[in-house]
């Protein structure tokens, strides 16, 4: 019996949490391809990962922090995930709005107006000549002695990574994903608020992990009063009677971009999307369920706990939403990046 479970266990991580085994299915592996040493660049619009750090320029391999930073120390500092589509950035105001608010939150000052952020943003981009990319910028407390007061660090140190965006395979897509609720409890929100958007990432890490060795691609995770708040690096939304719903932020969540972005995709493609506090049953008895944010973008979930919600397939909702997302994404990079919305507000 324990050796059945074993066996299926290893199998279902085999697949990366993907609904069905494929040649190309191991997205884990996939995701640590991006721990290897940056390779040059090969094909037009693939361009070189570039790093901006506290005022000069690097590349992967001479871009270094001090081990007295404390964003390596405590975790003590916040960041942003931006997608470039078509070497124009997506919603870049949206997501620095995210990332002042985000530091502000824990009481420290960026270093830098925003619109020098964006500036220097967008010449991260242009250096890197990469199109279909992913931008990280880091803010930590900064370097200081081995003590948590602030009067240690007087300067927060900045960090910009522009690399190529890493895909979900295509199978995700078609064919949807497996995921678990996982026992780890979403961070109450007095302790680290799951709305900053923080370094301190040891509550999404322990879910990641357990989510993984349960082989599934990604951790639903529930609050201290049992609610569903969001996955480890993804909102959650399921479908009922045609509607989108998602969880509020009264939850404990992440303000998710894309999360945002479903509620205006939703209008141009004819779905109701709203909030509501969401239980384990309600996930059980969707039609539908998806996950969100930048890198994913929507992804069908097929699979909560070994139980199929709906028919098991990626559901017509779904598609609808994603079909509408994806053109509104692309349509900004034919526009000159213009495509910008502000944070709903909790
Ligand atoms: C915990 C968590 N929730 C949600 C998201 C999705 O946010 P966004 O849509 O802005 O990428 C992320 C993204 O990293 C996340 O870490």
């Amino acid at each position: 019996m324990m050796c059945a479970l074993q066996s299926r266990r290893r199998s279902l991580r085999h697949q990366g949490g993907l609904a069905a085994a494929g040649p190309s299915s191991d997205y884990i592996l996939d995701m640590s391809a991006t721990l290897q040493p940056a390779k040059q660049a090969s094909a037009p619009g693939a361009g070189v990962p570039t790093i901006w750090l506290d005022g000069k320029w690097y590349d992967r391999d001479t871009a270094t922090v001090s081990v007295y930073d404390h964003g390596l120390l405590y975790g003590d500092g916040v960041f942003e995930g931006i997608r470039i589509y078509g070497g124009k950035i997506f919603r870049l105001a949206e997501h620095l709005e995210r990332l002042y608010d985000s530091a502000h939150a824990i009481w420290m000052t960026v270093p830098m107006p925003r619109d020098e952020m964006a500036t220097v943003t967008e010449e991260a981009v242009r250096r890197s000549g990469i199109t279909e990319g992913y931008i990280r910028h880091i803010v930590t407390r900064g370097v200081g002695d081995l003590t948590y007061d602030p009067q240690a660090t007087p300067k927060p140190s900045v960090v910009i990574i522009v690399k190529p965006q890493i895909d979900p395979p295509p199978e995700a897509y078609e064919r949807g994903v497996r995921t678990v609720i996982v026992d780890i409890v979403r961070n109450h929100p007095g302790t680290v608020n799951p709305m900053i958007k923080s370094n301190n990432l040891m509550n999404s890490a322990l879910a990641m992990q357990e989510a993984l060795r349960r082989g599934a691609f990604e951790g639903i995770m529930r609050n201290y009063r049992g609610e569903l708040t969001e996955c480890t690096t993804s909102n959650l939304f399921i479908v009922r009677n045609g509607a989108a719903l998602t969880p509020p932020l009264t939850s404990g969540l992440l303000p998710g971009t894309r999360r945002d972005f479903i509620f205006d995709v939703g209008k141009d493609v004819g779905v109701e999307v709203r909030e509501e506090v969401l239980r384990d049953e309600d996930l059980f008895s969707a039609d539908e369920a998806f996950l969100t944010s930048t890198t994913r973008e929507a992804v069908p979930i097929v699979t909560v706990d070994d139980r199929t919600i709906g028919t098991g397939t990626p559901g017509p909702v779904t598609k609808r939403l994603l079909e509408g997302f994806r053109r509104r994404a692309h349509a900004n990079a034919s526009t000159g990046g213009q495509e910008q919305n502000r944070l709903r507000s909790p």
